[in-house]
């Protein structure tokens, strides 16, 4: 089981608000007029809590889920939909709102699905990256914090379903 032992603090919770709180100042800056943020589940809860408090004016939001096994997993990124949004996304300013980028396989596809919907504009705002993972180019115009390849937890992500709740993100070792 994953509680051998604590994970190591990687980025404080005071951190990660401060650069939250400029993540959402540079979308509103971007969508001045209205905003709808797609957080996919179940990484993105956190990170999308914070970012909409951050946010004044026009926000609504949805959610999605979806799943990818690393052994079905296709080189197209083609992951499953557990959960599809609520409502169409025609002509709204769309914000993906992700945990973290990876190998990319996962966005990649979300940005092509999402984008036959015909938003007025699709944009993704990720908390974390690890470049150095990277199988497909994908376009991120968001970041929070770049990252080491090392496997990460707290606020929001997991291992084995754990972890979610720190408020801060650690490393696993
Ligand atoms: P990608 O398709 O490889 O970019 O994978 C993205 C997904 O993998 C994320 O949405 C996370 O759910 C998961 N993931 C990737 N790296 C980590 C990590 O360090 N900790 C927890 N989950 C991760
Ligand atoms: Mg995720």
């Amino acid at each position: 089981m994953p509680d051998a032992r604590p994970p190591e603090i990687l980025l404080s919770e005071h951190q990660i608000q401060k650069r939250v709180a400029e993540l959402a100042a540079e979308i509103r800056r971007d969508c001045p007029d209205d905003v709808h943020l797609v957080a996919v589940l179940k990484g993105a809860f956190m990170f999308l809590s914070d970012l909409v408090r951050h946010m004044s004016g026009k926000v609504t939001l949805d959610f999605m889920a979806v799943s990818s096994y690393a052994k079905a997993r296709t080189s197209s990124g083609e992951v499953r939909m557990l959960k599809d949004l609520d409502s169409a996304l025609d002509g709204r300013n769309v914000i993906i709102v992700e945990d973290i980028v990876d190998t990319g396989l996962t966005l990649t596809y979300l940005q092509d699905i999402l984008r036959a919907r015909n938003p007025r504009s699709l944009r993704t705002a990720c908390l974390l990256s690890k470049p150095s993972r990277r199988q497909v180019d994908v376009a991120v115009e968001y970041i929070g914090f770049t990252i080491e390849d090392q496997f990460v937890v707290g606020y929001g992500l997991d291992y084995a379903e754990q972890y979610r709740n720190l408020p801060h993100i650690a490393v696993i070792t």
